[in-house]
């Protein structure tokens, strides 16, 4: 049962991605074969700084690695490193029917944040179709927001096999409704693209600071708080503490006399504390940037093996060979 997911190097990754993806992500190593890659193509349609690119590709690399993915175990690798890939998309866009494409609520989402829309961008879902049944993939960790691309997904594979002949594996999403859309620092859907991201690395100072600065309301400390199990700093506490813990704030909170910046601090130091472990690996990993290519460049090797193999089938099943 091979599960398999991706995540574009287009920023840097936040507590949304590590809860909503990569942690499931990681789980999923103890149950089977896993495959995980850096989406670099895909980040070609929003992202056009070559320097950006690279260090984006470096710290998703980094990230993973530092959580937990094991490259003994699973294979990681660089999208753009084997580019089979573009021509099962284009094999599979020839039969993508352009409503489907319509549909897609990223697409329309991008566009009316005024990222000018270009082909690539339209035709994402079909490249990411390509990424997932490239592989013989059962399962794709993935965050609600990613459910839409793998309904797609699921119906270009049936339409070849309903062309072709049955040659492609249909996938199936796995989606932790728990844990499907964490919200950011206003409130909103955590996402980089909204500035309202905690960063799952970065800077004590400033990452202390962006969560101290959480807006809440102007109720004194000691006034109850009967919608407690509401506030943002309660819900992300969850994430981070033990339920007992985060429990009990959310019960003083209710009743009165928590004030929301002890409420914030405790917020930082679990926060803080989780990571702590993953913080000192990425950083050993990171002075080592020679070893993270190689890694890279084995999973590519190993990824190859299987697409070739998947590709071949595409090929024969569709008359191209
Ligand atoms: P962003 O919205 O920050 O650009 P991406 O679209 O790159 O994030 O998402 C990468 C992965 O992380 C996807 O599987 C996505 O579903 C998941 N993800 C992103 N944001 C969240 C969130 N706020 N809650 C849960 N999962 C998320
Ligand atoms: N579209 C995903 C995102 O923006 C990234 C992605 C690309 C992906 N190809 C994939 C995720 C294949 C899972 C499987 O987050």
């Amino acid at each position: 049962m091979r599960t398999l997911t991706g995540i574009q190097p287009s920023g840097t990754l936040h507590i949304g991605n590590y809860f909503g993806a990569m942690r499931p992500a990681i789980e999923a190593q103890a149950r089977g074969e896993c495959f995980y890659f850096i989406a670099d193509y895909h980040s070609m349609t929003t992202v056009t700084d070559p320097q950006e690119r690279r260090r984006h590709t470096l710290g998703v690399a980094l990230d993973w690695l530092a959580c937990g993915l094991d490259p003994a175990r699973s294979v990681f690798w660089r999208q753009s490193d084997v580019p089979e890939v573009t021509e099962l998309a284009w094999i599979l866009g020839t039969l993508t029917p352009m409503g489907l494409l319509e549909r897609a609520h990223s697409y329309k989402d991008k566009t009316a944040r005024g990222i000018s829309p270009n082909f690539g961008l339209f035709a994402y879902p079909v490249l990411m179709a390509a990424d997932i049944l490239l592989y013989d993939t059962r399962r794709v960790p993935v965050g609600r927001d990613q459910k839409q691309h793998l309904e797609m997904t699921r119906d270009i594979a049936i339409k070849f096999n309903q062309t072709y002949g049955e040659t492609l594996v249909v996938p199936e999403a796995e989606i932790r409704e728990d844990l499907a859309v964490i919200p950011g620092l206003d409130g909103q859907k955590m996402s980089k693209s909204y500035g309202n991201t905690i960063d799952l690395f970065g800077d004590e100072k400033v990452l202390r600071k962006r969560i101290m600065g959480i807006v809440m309301d102007s109720r004194p400390p000691a006034e109850p708080k009967p919608d407690a199990d509401r506030n943002l700093a309660v819900q992300l506490l969850r994430l981070f503490a033990p339920a007992e813990v985060a429990r009990d704030f959310e019960e003083r909170l209710r009743a009165g006399g928590l004030g929301y910046g002890d409420l914030k601090k405790a917020l930082f130091e679990h926060y803080w504390n989780t990571f702590a472990a993953a913080r000192a690996r990425r950083a050993e990993l990171a002075a080592n940037p020679d070893h993270v290519e190689a890694v890279l460049r084995e999973g590519a090797e190993r990824a190859r093996k299987v697409a070739r193999e998947v590709l071949g089938r595409v090929r024969r099943a569709s008359g191209l060979e």
